[in-house]
């Protein structure tokens, strides 16, 4: 859930061997952008934002401010503290910005706390008990995960609002995130085509809030928030600094700067101004991310390698030089020609917003890579069959205008 900009507020180890464990707080970048309260600290000079004060008169603070969301379960505290056995250590997933993150058991029939054990595994998350930033951030993803349902956004099953307790809990996703794969140290390495199944799905799941009727920016994107089920499948957590997007003839709409340092786009940085480009920007980095193995910042590096978007800038439109920048953990088993389509699409993400793709187009081009499949010790090329995007889709590639001249 979203935090700050400045020093990564939180560790994120776990103790769940059952689930992948997290990259150690040492090896994440200094994170987040900006927050207001709850130990962050605003970026200075951007337009719109709020002070305090104000932000604090309208803090919803009860139930009613809620919106009602009939599906979603209003747990008390007492429940969640069963079914987590107490938040006890040994049911410990990760924390992040806005929490601890445990293991909990409920009944799938009643939704209410079962043995540890027994019924449907979820995840509970629990907010610190520190700051209004917190309460309006677990606000927005109930208000958002209640009304948006699609494959690719993680399953919120309901939340606890009980006195200063404030819980969410979700379906449990078993193969954690997508940074715990990429980044943790001694993490097997994903293969290029699970990497390019999960950039699709989170893609997907972008496109999809982008074209939903509030045209959701979700502002976060990162791989701590590309969630995996057992078979791979991504799905985006974390709705916290989730805004609606631009109406009428609003071209964006004016914030306080809020995200993870390295994944904001410039220009939003520069003046606050949120649009569904910026989410297209982070999706770029994460996908230099997922071909370089590595963090888009990276403090044990020094000089221009220690940002990945200025250090991989050159190698991405020059087919021979690609390999230099891709990780080593893949040791060459990839497609060069995917991993060149992958890279150039990435280097137009991080374009100037004008020359951005927007997500549908993003999506079109990584569902037409060519799929590698793997039989035996033979390694055959293949182009997705069923794809309804595969004709006259915009694809870096082949697409003059936004392929060839990428302004930075
Ligand atoms: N629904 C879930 N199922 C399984 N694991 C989860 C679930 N939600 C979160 N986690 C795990 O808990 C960790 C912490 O998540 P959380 O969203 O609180 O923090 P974060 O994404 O690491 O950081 P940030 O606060 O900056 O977003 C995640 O990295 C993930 O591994
Ligand atoms: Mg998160």
């Amino acid at each position: 859930m979203g935090n700050c900009f400045g020093a990564r507020p939180h560790s994120s180890s776990k103790v769940d061997n059952t689930h992948p464990v997290s990259a150690s707080a040492s090896e994440k970048p200094a994170t987040k952008v900006a927050g207001t309260s709850g130990g962050c600290f605003a970026q200075s000079g951007v337009a719109g934002h709020q002070s305090n004060d104000k932000r604090k008169r309208e803090a919803p603070r009860s139930e009613g401010d809620i919106l009602s969301f009939p599906h979603l379960k209003a747990f008390t505290f007492n429940e969640l503290k069963n079914a987590t056995g107490n938040f006890h250590l040994d049911s410990l997933i990760g924390e992040g910005g806005f929490g601890c993150v445990y293991k909990g058991w409920i009944d799938e029939q009643r939704l209410v706390a079962a043995r540890p054990g027994s019924g449907t595994l979820v995840a509970v998350k629990k907010l610190k008990l520190k700051g209004f930033q917190g309460h309006k951030e677990w606000l927005s993803e109930v208000n958002y995960l209640g009304k948006l349902d699609h494959p690719n956004l993680v399953k919120l099953i309901g939340y606890c609002l009980d006195g200063d307790n404030r819980l969410l809990v979700y379906e449990y996703m078993p193969k954690g995130s997508l940074e715990d794969h990429l980044f943790r140290r001694g993490a097997l390495a994903l293969p290029w085509a699970t990497r390019i199944k999960v950039v699709t799905g989170a893609a997907r799941g972008l496109a999809f809030l982008h074209e939903s009727e509030q045209r959701v920016i979700y502002r976060d994107f990162k791989p701590s928030n590309i969630l995996l089920d057992s078979e791979f499948n991504a799905k985006l957590s974390d709705f916290g600094l989730a805004k609606a997007g631009p109406t009428g003839d609003r071209t964006h709409v004016s914030t306080q700067v809020l995200g993870t340092q390295g994944y904001a786009a410039p220009e939003y940085l520069g003046t606050g101004h949120l649009t569904s480009k910026c989410d297209v920007y982070s999706f770029g980095v994460v996908l230099l991310e997922v071909l370089a193995g590595r963090y888009v910042i990276d403090k044990t590096k020094s000089g221009m390698e220690e940002n990945l978007v200025d250090w991989a800038r050159p190698y991405l439109g020059d087919r021979r030089k690609l390999f230099r920048i891709m990780d080593t953990k893949l040791q060459g088993q990839y497609p060069q020609r995917a991993a060149y389509i992958v890279a150039m699409l990435a280097l137009q993400c991080i374009s100037v917003a004008k020359n951005r793709p927007n997500m549908s187009e993003v999506l079109a081009t990584l569902e037409q890579l060519p799929l590698v499949r793997h039989s035996n010790s033979t390694t055959t090329t293949q182009s997705m069959p069923n794809s309804p995007l595969i004709h006259n889709q915009y694809s870096p590639l082949t697409s003059p205008t936004r392929h060839l001249q990428v302004e930075t």
